[in-house]
């Protein structure tokens, strides 16, 4: 499987590249980036740790990398600044996304692609993505709450010193303040959350509000995410090449599920080579699936303002 990165030789893009190195599943890892110095210095960097990773073909490209991708993923864009909310950065990424959807599309894409919208705000720009490339809304995702979903876990299982790859927890709705952590089906190991033993109502307000704050707190320090957006984009693009059809919390756009409709927010969805085969629609609390909703309706109002 061939996965071209526009926005490869940023942070996000050669992390991501990084992880689907050390993933060792993908074929072929081609970074795109209007910086090319930075693009062939990324690639250059990957390639020397090849012989002891993967046998792939990973290289430094212009947009052409797009034509025969399977997958195509989408890094490009300023990131915010500390104080700034993710819609914040609608108005500087807009134009900038415009340009780079009408670049891929100019050249072309497989008939079966999948686009994988990571810049921010994702679910506007995933919604963008969906009406303005010639591809089916289901081949169009975005990473959505993904990354939300894998800090509430960590944060969750430094808190309670307990295996992160053992909870069970997702984060759904907008990437962005709006999003919904489904405490109601949280689990470790197997065993339900609220009767774990350590685990009470300011244990949960604690990483509730670790883990909305993450993107901020990172950019504050770092400037930016890296490590943990990259394994999230890489454990999407895996279920997509293996076609595993795990459910993950992508953005994509909603016909129905939990009563969103023509908006690209995330909800428990079956990921394979297709893109978006099922979405599942699990019970929540009244207060959730309320919460939910709202989220639509904050992202809803954002698109209508941008796209109109
Ligand atoms: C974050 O939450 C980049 O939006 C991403 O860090």
């Amino acid at each position: 499987m061939k996965v071209s990165i526009v926005g490869g030789g940023g942070l996000v893009g050669s992390c991501a590249a990084f992880a689907l190195q050390a993933g060792r599943i993908v074929r072929e890892i081609a970074l795109v980036d209007v910086n090319r110095d930075l693009c062939e210095g990324q690639a250059l960097d990957l390639l020397h740790g090849s012989s002891l990773t993967a046998d792939q073909k990973i290289t430094a490209n212009g947009t052409e990398a797009v034509i025969d991708s399977d997958v195509i993923v989408i890094t490009a864009g300023s990131r915010r600044k500390p104080d700034e909310s993710r819609l914040d950065l609608i108005n500087r990424n807009v134009d900038l996304f415009r340009k780079i959807l009408a670049d891929i599309k100019s050249h072309g894409m497989k008939q079966d692609a999948i686009v994988f919208v990571v810049s921010n705000p994702v679910d506007v720009l995933t919604y963008l993505a969906v009406k303005e490339l010639p591809l089916p809304s289901h081949q169009v995702i975005g990473l959505g709450t993904v990354l939300d979903t894998t800090r509430l876990r960590s944060m969750l299982a430094l808190q309670l010193d307990v295996p992160p790859t053992q909870v069970q927890a997702t984060i759904l709705g907008e990437h962005g303040d709006s999003m919904v952590p489904i405490w109601s089906a949280a689990q470790i190991g197997g065993l339900p959350l609220d009767k774990f033993p350590g685990v009470n109502q300011s244990v949960i307000s604690e990483v509730e509000k670790k883990t909305r704050g993450s993107g901020a707190e990172v950019i504050g320090k770092k400037g930016g995410a890296g490590f943990a957006v990259g394994v999230s984009i890489a454990d999407v693009i895996h279920s997509i090449a293996l076609d595993q059809r795990r459910i993950m919390p992508v953005s994509s756009l909603q016909n129905g599920a939990y009563g969103l409709r023509d908006v690209t927010v995330s909800v428990p969805t079956v990921m394979g080579r297709a893109g978006v085969l099922d979405r599942i629609e699990i019970d929540l609390w009244p207060k959730e699936r309320m919460a939910l909703q709202n989220s639509g309706n904050v992202v809803r109002n954002t698109i209508d303002k941008v796209v109109g």
